[in-house]
């Protein structure tokens, strides 16, 4: 395939100069279902202005029809783009797709561009709710899929630990007496306890709701050296601590960054460029705010303590010097859309290298429903606990299978459930609000993370069967293809398809592009696995050409589903 694609750039170097578009790999290429591979590239408007000059163009040009058997301009119509249409040669499509796919040569040229990608980043004074995990897995998708087309990707965790409520939080542990002991035991859970305490303490006592303000204006100050030693103490914990439900999800950050960490000076200098810009207003109880799209927006409170928007711009600024990148992703949820709308500008503002295109606030809905069946989720860690445990009982129930003595069953319950509520949770449209439901994301028919563990199994268990034969050394053959029953070429089809649904899945920043054609992947295959008999068939070479096919599949699964933070199993 991108041999093809290559080839035909180099056979028409006056339109790779007229649109680089078509060096950009897998964009605007559209596969067609037909029994012909057609390529289409759609034009870029840009360049389809020139449609009757690339007319001209491709009309005198004399293709190598070993690849290319016809091209043709479609002209831009009512609301549809101008198109080149590339109907290539059958033979050399199908066996260089598989070649390729079985190659594990890298597919894709490196963009120069830098991304930075922001997610999960929860607060440490509450626990880490569901529109955390939703921000901690589309990121962590959205990451991936940037890494994979080839850009530097570089992925950031910004932990919320500072603000009045942090105060609280300061008081609840003294408050509770927490001992250094317990804090590194289970810090998530005894952090939120300290913060739920002190917040009923102050609900009852001014004077608490005082002595919280003031231990929180004296550790942003900076005076109270015991304090801050705690501090970091705690987020020390706090990063272990999360770290172990990271890495049981797959996830991880190149970097932990912290609110606390932008100091009241660096944003001092802030606020003077924001006067001078005269985007800053004093209010009269002392508050200053911040004038976007008439919105008045409070940046330091009336004690000169900052807030949260103030942190954001010191932060956003700070990673343009230290990482000079070229794009900034911000995986939060929607309710967050007027403090970055805020941000953006007023970073903008103040600093000229930066412009807007450069920002984006990734935002996604919210999920309800996702508790344990007791009810009850207050941590990540509950939600991954009851997936695993449902599909221990499910398992226990339909043991159908032959107990595996080699098989972690523990270990392949939790990839399983985890599956299950990353790809329900996935497959939706980011900014769709969504009803979990257990019953739904578990089963192995629908459209879930079980079914894409379970096509992968069988391909898996299928190639087992055969490990002895040497795959390498098969050479993929037209002729067996073109005898072949449809199915057959509809999973070559379909696997051609792979590079489009990720480079869509990344232009649109969403993972369900990638998950839904997944889904259909899985189908395509079940068909393919029903109709392409490997076991009973006698003619050898049919045989290894279908194992070769096959190979490719679940390579590409493999490949896609490491994309979306699954663990692919090979038996469950
Ligand atoms: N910690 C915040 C929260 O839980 C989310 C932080 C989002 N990122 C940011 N740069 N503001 O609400």
């Amino acid at each position: 395939m991108i041999r093809i694609r290559r080839a035909i750039c180099e056979q028409l170097p006056h339109l790779k100069n007229a649109c680089h578009a078509l060096e950009v790999p897998a964009k605007n290429q559209v596969l067609q279902n037909a029994r012909r591979p057609t390529l289409e590239w759609i034009l870029p408007s840009a360049v389809a202005q020139q449609e009757r000059e690339l007319l001209e163009m491709v009309k005198e040009h004399r293709f190598d029809d070993t690849y290319v058997e016809k091209v043709r301009v479609v002209p831009s119509a009512a609301r549809r783009a101008a198109k080149i249409e590339f109907q290539l040669q059958p033979q050399i499509f199908v066996e260089q797709l598989l070649q390729t796919k079985l190659s594990t040569s890298k597919p894709y040229p490196s963009p120069t561009e830098h991304i930075l990608v922001e997610y999960s980043s929860p607060n440490i004074a509450k626990p880490f709710h569901v529109g955390h995990l939703r921000s901690t897995i589309i990121g962590n998708v959205l990451a991936n899929l940037h890494q994979h087309l080839g850009y530097r990707t570089t992925r950031l965790n910004y932990l919320g630990d500072w603000g009045t409520q942090f105060g609280l939080l300061a008081l609840g542990v003294i408050l509770e007496n927490v001992t250094d002991e317990e804090m590194q035991v289970s810090p998530i859970e005894v952090l939120y306890k300290s913060y739920v305490a002190a917040n009923k303490a102050a609900e009852e006592s001014p004077e608490i709701a005082k002595r919280a303000r003031d231990l929180f204006a004296a550790l942003e100050a900076g005076t109270d050296e015991t304090m801050a030693k705690q501090w970091q103490q705690y987020r020390k914990y706090t990063i272990e601590d999360l770290s172990k439900v990271y890495k049981r999800l797959g996830v991880h950050f190149d970097s932990y960054e912290w609110e606390s960490q932008y100091s009241q000076m660096q944003i001092l200098d802030i606020l003077d460029k924001l006067r001078h810009a005269g985007l800053l207003q004093p209010e009269q109880d002392g508050r200053e705010i911040v004038v976007i799209d008439g919105r008045r927006i409070p940046i330091i409170k009336s004690d000169g303590s900052t807030l949260y928007l103030a942190r954001d711009i010191a932060a956003l600024l700070e990673r343009l010097s230290r990482f000079q990148f070229s794009r900034l992703l911000y995986v939060v949820d929607n309710g967050q859309a007027d403090h970055f709308n805020a941000l953006f500008k007023t970073a903008v503002a103040v600093e000229s290298r930066l412009n807007l295109d450069q920002l984006q606030h990734v935002k996604f809905g919210r999920i309800h429903g996702m508790s344990t069946r007791q009810g009850k989720a207050i941590f990540l860690k509950d939600v991954l606990d009851e997936a695993r445990d449902i599909m221990r009982e499910k398992r226990n129930f339909t043991a159908t299978t032959k107990k595996n003595q080699t098989l972690d069953d523990e270990n392949v319950c939790d990839i399983l459930g985890i599956s299950a509520v990353l790809v329900n949770v996935l497959k939706q449209r980011r900014q769709r609000d969504h009803e979990f439901s257990w019953m739904q994301a578990l089963q192995v028919n629908g459209d879930t993370g079980i079914k894409l563990q379970y096509t992968h199994c069988r391909l898996s268990s299928l190639l087992d069967n055969f490990r002895e034969v040497d795959l390498d050394g098969i050479k993929p053959n037209w002729m067996h293809f073109a005898e072949e029953p449809e199915d057959a070429l509809d999973l070559v089809y379909e696997l051609a398809r792979f590079d489009q649904s990720i480079w869509r899945s990344k232009e649109q920043l969403e993972a369900c592009v990638l998950v839904n054609y997944l889904f259909v992947l899985c189908n395509t295959t079940s068909r393919a696995l029903k109709r392409l008999p490997v076991k009973h068939e006698k003619c050898l070479q049919r045989q290894s050409q279908r194992l070769l096919l096959f190979h490719a599949a679940k390579k590409t699964l493999q490949q896609g589903m490491q994309l979306l933070g699954l663990r692919p199993l090979d038996q469950m």
